[in-house]
């Protein structure tokens, strides 16, 4: 039984709240809940008067200027030093280098190189750490490696769901290298690292501590109820917060602080390292849940057809670069649905990358599967701020900026509310397509695999869906290199790093980009037991746990085959 009443700023809850196991096999407990309070928290969206040149909907297949301004500035300002730096630490390793490779790092023409990094819970946020660890020229290893430096060299940084935690938590604590994102300064000061010795969802199997964080989270998300549409994507994104935003350290996670809340991925341009444009431009992949679209669903999947528009985040703008929408509205004002009336503050980033992250409507067989997968949030959350029974409480959902753009061919262009989710819910779950929008004029995609395919290591498959996906939207995005149809043909390609795209037709047809291929694929190849394959619903790591794995993925990203480099590839760094 439970009992909540919810009231503009202040209720009171009374009631039995059990929560049992969710789908990450957390124990059961079964809590008696007597709390009351005022919920002042003074963050939220706000509405107010629009900008007089605001434009709520841009349209087209082109970046946007801020985004085309920041880049030019770091080919400018920053990738002239970071390539030089970054050859210098590849002539160092001692290989010859040849002479053309030579001549493109040091070219006016500077190669334009981003990263995407996929998803697959904890696991693929720790091994793509492990292996942007690995291509940091901060981190001396990385650069006696060879590899060190690429990271710094890169213009465009992609993350999805586990992956958008990592990509989200690097931006917000202003670009820190990995030992420090991940385990915090130990200054227990804004950041303290990612908290895994704490679940997301069930995080204390004491009753009236998990109680006191449940009521915190729904409060939490009280300003917004009043004028948005909650769900179970609200309750995550205020949880996540707790482990990939500033505001929470081990001493304050039951505290009743804010845990991070109205920290924007908006405002993340005045960071100090993206003011100067030091970072990677940071873009976040998302799925649409949508009533009008039948398709194709890649297999081993159950929800998103692969021929649903795919949308994107980033620092400026959220939109669809397929040619169906090919339309964007300013990220800073997510929630706005006219050019009268604006609002700000609806772009959390923990919201959002809990967007990126929210598979929770595969989960909603039935109701009960829905609130044993979310530990009940889906429930409390729509006990505590009563919503129209047409909304998916599954989703995380957005007020439609697009209604009526493109009807004919916007699956939900008639739609009040999107309804988004995890942006590898069709099958792709490495987050290639921001890469292959031609206007970004990508040449080389790092493309970090870190699914679980099978035994919890990667086989290919999320490369296998874009290459499938490319052949239904052929129109406006970059050829995507061929890659094997099959994960039988995968087989030895995701043990070491493959290079895709370095055949002469590829290259000669010119219009798309080189893809490295660095997946979590198999055990060590020095015999030592594999660490990476951890399960996706795993949430809690010990310290020692995560320095292993991060151990065992700066191998494979550097593809020594033990730390001290005996079995190495000698001219891994310089490929
Ligand atoms: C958290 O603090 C606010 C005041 O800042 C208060 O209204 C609220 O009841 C507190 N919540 C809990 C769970 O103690
Ligand atoms: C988060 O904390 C770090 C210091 O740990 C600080 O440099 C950064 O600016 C903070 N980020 C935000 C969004 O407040
Ligand atoms: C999709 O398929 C279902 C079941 O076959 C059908 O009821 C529905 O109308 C179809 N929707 C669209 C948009 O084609
Ligand atoms: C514009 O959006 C605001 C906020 O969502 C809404 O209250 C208002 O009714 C809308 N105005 C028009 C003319 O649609
Ligand atoms: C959700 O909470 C209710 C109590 O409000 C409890 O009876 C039920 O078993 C819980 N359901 C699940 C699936 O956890
Ligand atoms: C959500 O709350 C509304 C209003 O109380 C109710 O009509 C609806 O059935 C609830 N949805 C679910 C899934 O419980
Ligand atoms: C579960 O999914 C169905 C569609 O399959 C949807 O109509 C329903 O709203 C979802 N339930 C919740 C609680 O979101
Ligand atoms: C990881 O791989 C090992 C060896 O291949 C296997 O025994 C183990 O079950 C795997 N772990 C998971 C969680 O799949
Ligand atoms: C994979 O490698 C093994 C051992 O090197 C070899 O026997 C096998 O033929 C390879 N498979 C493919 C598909 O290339
Ligand atoms: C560099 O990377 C290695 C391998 O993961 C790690 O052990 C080491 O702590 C890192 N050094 C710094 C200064 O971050």
């Amino acid at each position: 039984m439970l009992l909540l009443q919810g009231k503009d700023s202040s209720f009171k809850m009374t009631g039995i709240v059990g929560l049992s196991t969710n789908m990450f096999g957390s124990p059961t407990a079964s809590i008696l809940l007597v709390l009351s309070g005022a919920a002042s928290a003074a963050f939220g969206p706000t509405i107010q008067r629009c900008p007089a040149d605001f434009q709520l909907v841009r349209r087209g297949q082109t970046i946007s200027a801020p985004e085309s301004q920041y880049i030019k500035e770091r080919r400018e300002k920053v990738l002239p030093d970071a390539f030089k730096a970054y050859s210098q630490n590849l002539k160092r390793t001692g290989t010859e280098l040849p002479k053309y490779v030579q001549e493109i790092l040091e070219s006016p023409q500077l190669p334009t190189v981003g990263i995407s990094t996929s998803g697959g819970g904890d696991r693929a946020a720790i091994f793509g750490a492990g292996v942007l660890n690995a291509l940091d020229g901060r981190n001396s290893s990385s650069v006696k490696k060879g590899t060190g430096g690429l990271l710094q060299a890169a213009t465009h940084l992609a993350g999805l769901s586990g992956g958008s935690w990592l990509l989200t938590s690097l931006v917000q604590a202003n670009f820190p290298t990995i030992q420090h994102l991940v385990f915090g300064d130990g200054q227990k000061q804004d950041f303290d690292g990612w908290l895994t010795s704490f679940s997301v969802w069930t995080v204390s199997t004491d009753p009236a501590e998990q109680a006191i964080f449940a009521q915190e989270i729904l409060q939490e998300i009280a300003v917004k109820a009043k004028h948005f549409p909650v769900s179970v994507g609200d309750a995550w994104g205020r949880a996540l917060a707790r482990h990939f935003t500033n505001g929470t350290t081990v001493n304050n996670f039951f505290s009743n602080t804010s845990h991070g809340a109205g920290i924007l991925f908006s405002d993340f341009v005045n960071l100090p390292t993206l003011a100067s444009r030091e970072q990677p431009f940071p873009i976040m992949v998302l799925n649409i849940v949508s009533n009008h679209i039948n398709g194709t669903i890649f297999p081993g999947m159950n929800g998103i057809p692969l021929n649903s528009p795919m949308f994107e985040i980033n620092i400026f703008e959220m939109g669809c670069y397929d040619d169906v929408l090919a339309a964007h509205t300013p990220t800073k004002h997510l929630g706005t649905t006219n050019e009268s009336l604006c609002v700000t503050g609806f772009d959390e980033a923990m919201f959002l990358s809990g967007t990126s992250s929210n598979l929770w409507n595969e989960l909603n067989r039935t109701a009960e599967s829905l609130a044993a997968a979310t530990a009940n949030f889906s429930l409390l959350v729509n006990e505590t701020y009563p919503q129209s029974p047409a909304l998916r409480l599954d989703t995380s959902n957005y007020p439609n900026p697009f209604h009526g753009i493109a009807p004919d061919t916007f699956s939900d262009s008639g739609e009040t509310i999107l309804s988004m989710c995890d942006g590898g819910e069709d099958g792709q779950v490495t987050p290639l397509q921001p890469m292959l929008v031609p206007d970004r004029k990508i040449d080389v995609i790092v493309a970090i695999d870190a699914v679980d395919d099978g035994g919890g290591f990667a086989h290919g498959a999320s490369l296998i869906a874009t290459q499938q996906r490319m052949q239904i939207f052929p129109g406006g995005l970059a050829a995507f290199p061929a890659v094997p149809t099959t994960l039988e043909g995968f087989a030895n390609l995701t043990t070491q790093p493959t290079f895709f795209g370095c055949t002469p037709s590829h290259i000669k047809s010119a219009s798309g980009p080189m893809l490295v291929y660095i997946a979590n694929g198999a055990p060590p190849r020095d015999g030592s037991p594999p660490l990476t394959n951890t399960s996706t619903g795993q949430f809690i790591y010990t310290e020692s746990e995560l320095q292993g794995m991060l151990a065992q993925t700066f191998v494979v990203a550097t593809q020594g085959a033990d730390v001290n480099g005996a079995l190495e590839d000698p001219e891994w760094a310089a490929c």
